[in-house]
């Protein structure tokens, strides 16, 4: 008997890929542009967005460098306007994030406000904005970017990054529910030790917390992946590239490891 789920080719579909100025963001970005997709690469910083749309249209590709800040409401409203006078919007990747280190009883309330505010609220509004738009089309997918911190809260020093992500596997499952129906699939990737200047920027804090020197903490943070190496951008762009396409059509609701093995649940 024949399936009766079905999703067109993604060639010639628009994506959005927030905070894909760099890293993570900027690999899913490039390998949209390589299965076809027309790309808004959205990032807080424009020139660093435009240069990842440049790469991507030098690659014989199409898209477009977008400002936003992701925890403004305008700037999303914007955002799904810009994917909209383009012809709709068939698949957004929420991406954008940030890290902050503090041992678990240092959290002040500004620190839950600016972890909290782009790592999950504005998650939850830019899944809301598209999915209007998507479940009255009767189409569309999401991934976003949640992360094994999420699921095992994997290091005491960033405390409420751990809370957001596990807020972002919660709220995909959530919205894939509320999607179903309507042939609207949400699902996150979460990813294990990627080298992006996030992990930079962690490894000097947690030096500074710790008083252990930044090739410590590499060394240990190397030593608990099974797999013996860290991950780059394109492992998660593979995975978030399948999760959007049509050989994914009957998965929602789903948060898959991309670790090396540090997660297997
Ligand atoms: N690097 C890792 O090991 C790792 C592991 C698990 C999950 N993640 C997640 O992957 C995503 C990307 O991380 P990365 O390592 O590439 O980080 P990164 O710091 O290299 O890049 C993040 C990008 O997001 C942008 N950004 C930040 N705040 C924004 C905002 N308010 N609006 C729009 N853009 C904004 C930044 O300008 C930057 O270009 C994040 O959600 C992060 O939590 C990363």
């Amino acid at each position: 008997m024949k399936s009766e789920i079905n999703e067109q080719p993604v060639a010639g579909q628009m994506a959005i890929v927030t905070g894909a100025a760099q890293g993570i963001g900027r690999g899913i970005a490039l390998r949209l542009g390589r299965d076809g997709y027309r790309v808004l690469v959205a990032d807080l910083r424009l020139e660093a967005a435009q240069a990842t749309a440049d790469a991507i249209v030098a690659a014989g590709g199409a898209a477009w460098g977008i400002a936003a800040d992701v925890t403004r409401a305008a700037d999303r409203a914007h955002l799904m306007v810009s994917a909209i006078e383009r012809g709709g919007l068939d698949l957004l990747v929420n991406n954008a994030g940030i890290n902050r280190a503090s041992a678990p009883l240092d959290v002040t309330e500004e620190h839950w406000d600016v972890v909290m505010s782009v790592n999950a609220k504005a998650v939850w509004f830019m899944c809301q904005e598209a999915m209007r738009h998507m479940v009255s089309r009767r189409s569309g997918r999401i991934v976003n970017i949640a992360s094994i911190a999420g699921k095992m809260a994997s290091t005491l020093n960033h405390p409420i990054y751990n809370v957001a992500k596990a807020a972002v596997i919660a709220m995909t499952k959530t919205l894939a529910h509320a999607g179903a129906a309507q042939r609207v699939r949400v699902n996150c990737v979460c990813p294990g030790v990627i080298e992006t200047s996030m992990q930079d920027q962690l490894d000097g804090a947690f030096a500074e917390l710790t008083g252990k020197p930044p090739e410590q903490i590499r060394a240990e943070r190397l030593a608990r992946i099974p797999m013996g190496a860290l991950g780059g951008p394109e492992e998660v762009a593979d995975v978030v590239a399948f999760l959007a396409s049509p050989d994914a059509r009957y998965m929602t609701g789903q948060a898959i490891n991309v670790s090396g093995g540090m997660m297997m649940f």
